[in-house]
């Protein structure tokens, strides 16, 4: 049997950032599940699909065939062939995924390809749904929120990092609106499983969050 996390919780709480980190220190593989809708999401963009428009993502979702691979130690995701690793990060996919990530097809081809890799894998997973849905007898179960003023000033200091210009208020804005759509959906919404440990990152560095999940794992 493999050993399995799931960290659950709203954008930019600092999933991906603690889920590596533990991942390095556990010695075990880091599954971003949120890179595999994003693919999802990507090819629709591509083919100039509306998000909004569920019954056309609906008829095409099975053309894009998502895989993951891991290339030195890092996650790489496939899209039809190709990796998409640099394409997906962006606001507007983030937007188009969330539209799009709630639509069952989506969902149902996206999860198996998760929970057989969970089956042969020792792995921290995060996502929005993995201790409810995806893994539901993982061994530890976090889920890991923050305000959204915290999650928005964190997002806009990784794009302003980056170079690119943002509002800070436009970027909140947005985060509650994508939180909405994924706390409301019919699908597998966003929610604390009730055997989850909550972990609210608002006054605490990463270091302290990883400490706290690391300590979850010893007991
Ligand atoms: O974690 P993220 O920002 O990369 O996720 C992008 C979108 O994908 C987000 O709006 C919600 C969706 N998602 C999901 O529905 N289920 C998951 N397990 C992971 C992400």
């Amino acid at each position: 049997m493999s050993y399995n996390i799931a960290v659950d919780g709203p954008a930019g709480a600092g999933k991906s950032t603690i889920a590596k980190a533990v991942a390095k220190e556990l010695n075990i593989i880091y599954v971003d599940t949120g890179a595999m809708y994003r693919g999802m999401g990507l090819y629709m963009l591509r083919q100039g699909i509306n998000p909004e428009d569920e019954q056309a993502v609906i008829a095409h979702c099975d053309e894009a065939d998502i895989t993951l691979k891991y290339e030195d130690g890092i996650q790489v995701v496939y899209l039809n062939g190709e990796n998409v690793n640099a394409y997906i990060r962006t606001e507007e996919v983030g937007a188009a995924t969330s539209r799009i990530s709630g639509l069952p097809p989506v969902r149902k081809r996206i999860t198996a390809l998760q929970k057989e890799l969970a089956a042969k894998e020792d792995c921290i997973m995060d996502g929005r749904d993995i201790g409810t849905c995806v893994l539901p007898d993982a061994d530890v179960k976090i889920y890991l929120t923050a305000s959204s003023a915290v999650r928005a000033k964190r997002r806009y200091d990784e794009l302003t990092a980056k170079g690119q210009t943002c509002d800070l208020a436009r970027i909140q804005a947005d985060m509650e609106e994508r939180d909405y759509r994924d706390m409301h959906r019919e699908t597998s919404p966003l929610r604390q499983a009730e055997d989850a440990v909550l972990v609210d990152s608002s006054d605490m560095i990463p270091g302290q969050v990883i400490e706290r999940i690391l300590e979850l794992c010893r007991r």
